[in-house]
């Protein structure tokens, strides 16, 4: 849009400003930049100077007049100038020289906190450089966990690589759903979930020698659960070596929670990087995103860039609107690929961004968080970053937890730029102002576990027989309404009893690395008979990418294929019948082309379908099948999601049962035009207001059959019938 490049020159104009007029232009940029900052936002002189001190440029750097060409190619770095053999590449890690001196620190000590620039080879080498000094002997594993699926695939692929062996043999993977080691697995990178789950068949970890708590600063909600039980563990276990490892940030409190535990740390090589804002809030990111690629593109002297955006829709969209604006471009313009990352993304993409660009060419990543500390991505000279990230909110007052965008903290920030400054100096391209990032922006990002809702952990936790969470040794407690409120959600879902132990149910539901809901879902099955059918919903709502392909130029046919496939009972029937009808073709990877469904989504809902069904054989449920009875088929679903019930309230919006929350219907439901009187939604995403994603027609008694002590009759009784005399009441009803 025209909007957000309102402050910019469109690349398109580029060659039609005359050299003096640009030096003119530049000039009054500087000017009147120092003097918006000055003036508008009121940030003192003093305080202006110290800016300037932290080596934060302020001029209007995406304005194409503010900015210097930079043609001239940057001073290559020793694995530009030539392709690195993997040993060199190896040995020019920053941890490398450390080896010794950490191999000695490990066996000196039972837990040492590590810490150390992204991309120094803390994820890769340290496991290796473990194995080498002899910690995998007697059948010994070294374990390390990943809060990301994606890094915890790519990284073992690149140590399988790195030690010449077959990725799923000594060097393996596990992330939920997919398990890819074996018996000679002897280093193993894992989900955080992954290892939780490990806890309930080996409470004392016995077959690891080592376990590696990596990302230790990403402070997922599995990562702090997990350093409470490897502290415990430790205790126990004196053999067990414990390493947390962690990007540099806060690490001291890492020490101070595992008794002072020594730290060691690599020594970061860091580049400097200049940081450029915008002078105004853009109003479209994403476009200015795009805007800024170009820009740099054309202006600046090679090197890749990183943009970070919130999700695959976000990376999609700029994907598309780069491509666009290139092929306008022609050959007017050098090289440009674009590669995207983000949670599923699969595997053979995944190695793609690994790949060193052609001479001459230059990389555009356009990655999620994930590449803030996760996944070092190298030759890295520009980034942008828009300011903001996707986080799960949950509201324990109303009992909602919703997907939302926020913005980022200063701490986020600063690693989103360190990013730029690997391998040379780097410039970092901030899509909001400097007054916002020093007065907007939280220092630090909120842990996990004081901002989502905890039923998953609680259950597990239960499990494991620590009953006493309130005394459980959190490195940062989580607020005491929403661990009520779990205790309360898994009592109200029959895992726990009313004296807040683990019941027969419970105990099954544990088994699932799910959501207590779908975990309840899936054993209601049982019940209603239907558990061939309430898996295969569980593995299509699981898949989390697209299901539905969209092309541009094709919108009408795409739509009308998804059309076929709505169930007038709602979305997750409709998922139902496409992984009826793709199954019935056999899998076919021509069908899903036929009728615009995404192949790989497709694919993946079939893995992890299988995995459920081996969890429903532990549970001991059969697998029956009652494809016709989509009534039954909502009873189990509304069995596990009987908290996400909305009913139609005025102008075709909906308020939630207990809370009296304002909510509506995405446009992407089948049900959106239909307005159903009580619904029951999957999940709630925030964008511009709340939107239920994924649901299901209900009727109100049956809430009172799978539910009786959560919901009372006054509760579900229909607002439009009590505002009238009972008589006319019934008479009027039309369904
Ligand atoms: O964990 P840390 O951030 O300290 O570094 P790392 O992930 O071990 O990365 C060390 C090096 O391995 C970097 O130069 C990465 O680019 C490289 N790497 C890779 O080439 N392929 C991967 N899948 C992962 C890392
Ligand atoms: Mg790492």
């Amino acid at each position: 849009g025209k909007d957000s490049a309102a402050d910019y020159v469109e690349v398109d104009d580029l060659e039609k400003v005359p050299q003096a007029e640009q030096k003119k232009w530049e000039k009054d940029q500087m000017a009147s930049a120092v003097f918006k900052f000055g003036a508008k936002d009121a940030v003192k002189k003093d305080e202006y100077e110290l800016l300037l001190e932290d080596q934060i440029q302020f001029i209007q750097a995406l304005q194409i007049p503010g900015i210097k060409d930079e043609k001239k190619e940057p001073e290559l770095t020793e694995s530009q100038k030539k392709k690195l053999s993997i040993e060199e590449t190896k040995k020019s890690l920053p941890v490398f020289p450390f080896k010794d001196d950490l191999i000695q620190a490990v066996r000196e000590h039972q837990i040492l906190i590590i810490e150390g620039e992204t991309g120094s080879g803390k994820t890769t080498q340290i496991p290796q450089y473990l194995h080498e000094a002899g910690f995998t002997k007697d059948n010994k594993k070294i374990g390390c966990t990943q809060p990301r699926r994606v890094a915890a695939m790519s990284v073992a692929a690149r140590v399988a690589q790195e030690m010449g062996v077959k990725l799923g043999n000594e060097v393996g993977y596990a992330i939920r759903f997919e398990d890819c080691t074996s018996e000679r697995t002897v280093i193993k990178y894992m989900t955080d979930g992954t290892l939780h789950s490990e806890f309930l068949s080996e409470p004392d970890l016995a077959s690891y020698s080592v376990m590696i708590i990596d990302e230790a600063h990403e402070r997922t909600l599995h990562t702090d659960i997990l350093f409470g039980l490897v502290k415990d563990i430790a205790r126990f276990r004196p053999d067990l070596k414990l390493l947390i490892s962690s990007a540099t940030l806060d690490v001291a409190k890492f020490s101070e929670f595992f008794d002072d535990a020594p730290m060691f740390q690599i020594p970061g090589r860091r580049f400097p990087v200049d940081i450029y804002y915008t002078k105004a809030p853009e109003a479209d990111y994403v476009d200015a995103c795009v805007v800024s690629v170009l820009q740099i593109h054309v202006t600046q002297a090679l090197g890749d860039i990183l943009v970070f955006l919130t999700g695959q829709d976000e990376i999609e969209t700029c994907q598309e609107l780069l491509q666009d604006r290139l092929r306008r471009l022609g050959s007017k313009v050098k090289e440009l690929l674009i590669l995207p990352v983000y949670a599923n993304l699969p595997s053979d993409m995944q190695a793609k961004i690994f790949e060193p660009t052609p001479p001459g060419a230059r990389k555009v990543v356009l990655a999620t968080n994930i590449a803030e500390t996760s996944l070092t991505i190298d030759n890295i000279i520009y980034v942008i970053d828009p300011g903001f990230a996707k986080q799960n909110h949950f509201n324990s007052r109303t009992g909602m937890e919703s997907l939302m965008v926020v913005p980022i903290s200063k701490a986020s920030a600063n690693q989103r730029a360190g990013r730029a400054g690997r391998v040379a100096a780097g410039k970092c391209f901030r899509l909001y102002t400097a007054w916002s990032y020093k007065h907007e922006l939280e220092d630090n990002t909120i842990p996990e576990i004081q901002r989502i809702n905890l039923g998953n952990a609680v259950l597990m936790l239960k499990a494991l027989g620590i009953n006493d969470l309130v005394h459980f040794d959190f490195l940062d407690p989580p607020p005491h309404e929403t661990l009520v409120l779990a205790l309360e959600q898994l009592y109200a879902l029959g895992a726990l009893n009313h004296h807040g132990e683990l019941t027969k149910l419970g105990r099954r539901m544990a088994e699932f690395p799910v959501d207590p809901m779908m975990a309840k879902m899936l054993l209601a099955s049982e019940k209603y008979k239907c558990a061939e059918e309430v898996v295969s919903i569980c593995a299509m709502l699981s898949v989390n990418g697209a299901i539905f392909y969209r092309p541009k130029d094709k919108i009408i046919h795409a739509d009308t294929a998804r059309k076929n496939f709505n169930h007038p009972g709602g979305d997750h029937l409709s998922l139902l019948n496409v992984y009826n009808q793709w199954r019935d073709s056999d899998y076919s990877t021509q069908w899903c082309y036929e009728n615009f469904i995404q192949y790989r989504s497709m694919k993946r809902a079939r893995d992890v379908r299988e995995q459920i069904v081996g969890l429903m054989q532990r549970v001991e449920i059969e697998m029956v099948s009652n494809p016709s009875e989509t009534v039954d088929i909502r009873k189990a679903i509304t069995a596990g999601y009987f908290y996400h019930i909305a009913r139609l309230s005025k102008g075709g919006s909906y308020k939630t049962v207990k809370h009296n929350q304002t909510v509506t219907i995405h446009p992407n439901s089948s049900l959106f035009e239909e307005l159903p009187r009580w619904v029951l939604y999957h999940e709630l995403v925030f964008t511009t207001k709340e939107f239920m994603r994924q649901i299901v027609e209900i009727e109100s008694k049956w809430l009172l059959e799978v539910a009786p002590h959560y919901y009372k009759q006054k509760e579900l009784e229909d607002s439009t019938n009590k505002k009238m005399p009972k008589t006319v009441g019934r008479s009027t009803r039309t369904d």
